[in-house]
């Protein structure tokens, strides 16, 4: 398995694996018109558009995408692996990099907005608790602001 960066040709299969994360993962935690809003965002397009602002990684396993994270200033979004293969390790690998990269541009501290599911996955890394953030469009998702220290004192 290799991080890579994002490349325009990832756009479809990137989307593929969000939509199905949502459809599969994340519908235990978000009602139905959430997942509803979260997939019809995500389409390819959005996904192009995004990495105009923000630096998107992806996980690539014999050229398939099987996850992504991107960093955006000091804040990491869209942290996404394949279903079939949770808890193997790729959630990790791709917050080293958002982790590696943020810190190599000054960041002392990094902030992800965790979906209620992943809040473990981002305790285990380091982040704790700011504070419960109310999705600002309609039907998109409540999160849990999470923050992390990157570099000690
Ligand atoms: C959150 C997510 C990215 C984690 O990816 P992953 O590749 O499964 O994570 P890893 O295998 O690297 O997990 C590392 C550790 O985090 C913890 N962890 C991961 N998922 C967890 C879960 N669902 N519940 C509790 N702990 C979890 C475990 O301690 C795990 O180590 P272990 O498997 O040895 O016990 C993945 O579950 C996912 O895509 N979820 C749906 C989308 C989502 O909610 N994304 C976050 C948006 S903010």
């Amino acid at each position: 398995m290799r991080i890579r960066k994002f490349k325009k040709e990832d756009a479809k299969n990137v989307s593929n694996v969000i939509r199905r994360c949502l459809k599969e993962v994340v519908i235990k935690e978000y009602s139905e018109k959430v997942i509803k809003s979260l997939c019809d965002f995500f389409t390819p397009s959005a996904i192009i558009s995004n990495s105009n602002n923000r630096v998107i990684f992806v996980a690539a396993e014999k050229g398939k995408v099987i996850g992504t994270a991107s960093l955006k200033g000091d804040t990491i979004f869209t942290v996404f692996v394949d279903p079939k293969i949770h808890r193997k390790g790729v959630g990790s690998k791709l917050m080293d990099k958002v982790e590696e990269l943020a810190k190599k541009r000054g960041y002392k501290t990094v902030k992800v907005p965790s979906s209620f599911g992943a809040f473990e996955f981002y305790k285990r890394r380091g982040y704790k608790k700011v504070k419960i953030n109310h999705a600002k469009v309609k039907n998109h998702a409540d999160t849990i602001e999470m923050k992390k220290r990157l570099v000690k004192y």
